[in-house]
């Protein structure tokens, strides 16, 4: 257990500033974990250097990959083939982090070798059988504790069979299990999702010479990989993350007079639902400089303060933005009536019990909120809320964040009673947001 690290937000100047925010976390795991499986070396610059990918980067050193770091964000990885993994001598802790334990697991269940995955108190109350399920028909035995949660532990098969599933939910972290378990499969794996959700893996298996093929299906999409791909060395730039860029740009709308410029955020299409709900509630946000490097979309973000709309969002658009509820619903609280945010349910299983911490979040603070079904309702009162509650954070990075956000424009000040855990993805966010303006003490 580390020591709580409370803070307090209180009503900020108006923002100013060009910044940038830290890698994408989403990338920043798979180019570890893609480069370590690679021939060759590859050089990562704007790695994310927040816990979450640390852990991914100790379980790939662990694993047997080489992996230097030259320079802030710059990093090397000499990679060691796929089949190549070799037995850990210990336990691998992810820390806070899912995406890394479920990414792995999918890795780990196609090579031979035994491994056990454990993580902090977050992570093991999070749900694995949503893994465990559909890779143990690649062969693979596990033992994990009760209802699939961590420690567990892995036994690959000699030869892994390669897996063809329909996802029972969207998630991007249970597709790319089966994906990167697929690659050290014989024969083609094939996942099926019923919703579109975020496609950096398939997008850098490609960048690293794999033959995946993605075919529209519905909502959905079917992903197909060939199995056991060469992988060849190639290097990444890894973009802004868009959800770490969410919370300077929704302060910069909230709090009057402010006007700031992220630049080089990710912009792909299955991430950005957060900027289109924003603008259609008739937010002042912008995008310059628009331009693709390394497959991934990225640009240059313009946000200045004004009046929001409230607004309905549609479940088909959760996965874009899966992320970004907490803060969206903070932005929510500031429009001039009432927004319902659709098919939430899988909010529940983050690092907290997200759509039952945001209302509460809200609703320490003077906002009226209400959970129906898997519906999150916010009723914003067109201007800033009252503030002066206290923010339980659960071990939950975006609560502290989205937290911090809402009590920088409201009347009293939000204190947030643990923000240690916003170094999982966004190291340096205080900084940078006092850096603009905002006042935390
Ligand atoms: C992620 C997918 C999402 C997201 C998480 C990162 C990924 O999780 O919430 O922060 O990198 O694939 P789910 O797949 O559980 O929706």
């Amino acid at each position: 257990m580390t020591t709580p690290r409370p803070l307090t937000a209180h009503q900020a100047a108006p923002l100013r500033g060009t910044i940038t925010v830290p890698g994408d976390k989403s990338i920043s795991h798979r180019a570890l974990m893609l480069s370590a499986l690679a021939i060759g070396q590859t050089h990562i610059t704007g790695l994310l250097e927040g816990e979450d990918v640390l852990r991914t980067a100790a379980a790939m050193r662990a694993l047997g990959a080489t992996i230097t770091r030259d320079f802030a964000g710059a990093w090397r990885v000499n990679g060691i083939g796929i089949g190549g993994l070799t037995e850990p001598d210990d336990v691998l802790d992810m820390g806070n982090s899912g995406t890394a334990a479920r990414l792995l697991t999918g890795l780990l269940a196609s090579h031979p070798i035994f491994s056990v995955l454990t993580g902090d108190a977050s992570l093991r109350r999070r749900p694995m059988s949503r893994v465990i399920d559909p890779l143990s028909a690649c062969g693979a035995r596990f033992c994990a504790r009760a209802s699939g949660r961590l420690p567990l532990a892995i036994t690959g098969p000699t030869y892994a069979m390669p897996l063809d599933y329909r996802l029972p939910m969207a998630s991007a972290q249970v597709k790319s299990a089966l994906l990167l378990a697929g690659l050290n499969a014989r024969g083609s794996t094939r996942v099926e999702e019923p919703v579109a959700t975020r496609d950096h893996t398939e997008n850098m298996l490609r960048h690293f010479g794999a033959e995946v093929r993605v075919e529209p299906l519905g909502a959905g999409r079917v992903i197909t990989l060939a199995g056991q791909p060469e992988l060849i060395a190639a290097d990444i730039a890894v973009p802004g993350d868009p959800s770490s860029a969410a919370f300077p740009l929704v302060a910069a709308i909230l709090v009057e007079g402010s006007r700031i410029t992220v630049q080089g955020v990710g912009l792909n299409p299955l991430r950005a639902g957060l900027f289109s709900v924003l603008l259609e509630m008739g937010a002042k946000l912008s995008v310059a400089n628009e331009r693709i490097e390394g497959g991934e979309r990225l640009g240059d973000i313009c946000a200045e303060a004004g009046k929001l709309k409230p607004i309905d969002t549609p479940p088909e658009i959760t996965p874009s933005m899966i992320d970004e509820f907490p803060v969206l619903a903070v932005a929510c609280a500031f429009a001039t009536g009432t927004s319902r945010l659709r098919g939430l349910g899988e909010l529940r299983v983050k690092e907290s019990d997200r759509l039952a911490a945001t209302a509460a979040l809200l609703a320490a603070n003077g906002v009226r909120t209400e959970i129906e079904g898997d519906d999150l309702i916010v009723h914003g009162s067109g201007g800033p809320p009252e503030g002066g509650g206290t923010v339980t954070t659960h071990m939950d990075h975006r609560l502290a964040m989205s937290a911090l956000v809402l009590g920088s424009a409201t009347r009293e000040p939000v204190r947030v009673d643990d923000t240690g855990f916003i170094a999982t993805s966004f190291p340096g966010f205080t900084e940078l947001m006092t850096s603009l303006g905002c006042v935390f003490a």
